[in-house]
């Protein structure tokens, strides 16, 4: 085991936390996430290094890295230190050709850093980093896992049970409810975000439209 990579990944975890315990008790999904960390295995014994994979969107993460320092400078060098060691894939289960169409393939990558491809293996937990470019809009989509995100860029526009888009900024957060139908659009700057399902991880997530 690379003790070094082990302590990265745990200051990682930990500056996610902290940032998390700066939001008051009563946000949506706040908390249930920070308990969920709580209860996970971030021992040593528990750690297993990503298989370290690039895509071309991670070319956006210099430019959201540096907006993010805005929300939090510590998350934001841990993510820098670190993140050419984590295991970056297009995440859910979309076909490359839909993929294509919503311009994915070349602008967004995910990230775990507790799940099946992360540091820690999670228990029906999964968190990690989410990097979508420019000008995406992710459609209607939901999934069986409540799920938080926690914005590190902004502002995005957010629709909720195919709703009208409404703006959201910058360090906050989004909770969506178990098979809650969400969607995104990211605005001129790419969209940083720590997201987290905290349980039902299994069940990949189904897009209604393309
Ligand atoms: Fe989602």
């Amino acid at each position: 085991m690379s003790e070094d990579l082990f302590n990265d990944a745990s200051w990682l975890i930990a500056s996610i936390m902290r940032g998390l315990m700066t939001f008051p008790d009563d946000i949506p999904g706040v908390q249930d996430v920070l308990t969920r960390i709580a209860e996970q295995d971030l021992s040593a014994d528990n750690f297993t290094p990503p298989q370290p994979q690039r895509l071309p969107g991670c070319r956006h993460l210099p430019e959201a890295v540096t907006a993010g320092v805005i929300v939090s400078m510590d998350l934001c060098h841990a993510i820098a230190t670190i993140e050419d060691q984590l295991h970056w894939t297009h995440g859910g289960s979309y076909s490359k050709g839909v993929l294509d169409e919503m311009g994915f393939n070349e602008n967004a990558a995910y990230a775990e850093i507790i799940g099946t491809t992360g540091f820690f293996k999670g228990d029906d937990f999964r968190m990690g980093l989410m990097l979508i470019g420019p000008g995406l809009h992710y459609n209607d989509h939901y999934h069986a896992a409540p799920e938080l995100y926690w914005l590190l860029t902004g502002p995005i526009e957010y629709s909720r049970g195919q709703g009208p888009f409404k703006q959201v900024g910058t360090a906050s957060t989004l909770w969506n409810a178990p098979n809650e139908v969400h969607a995104m659009k990211v605005g001129e700057r790419p969209l940083l975000a720590v997201w987290a399902w905290t349980n039902d991880v299994n069940q990949l997530p189904v897009l209604l439209s393309a």
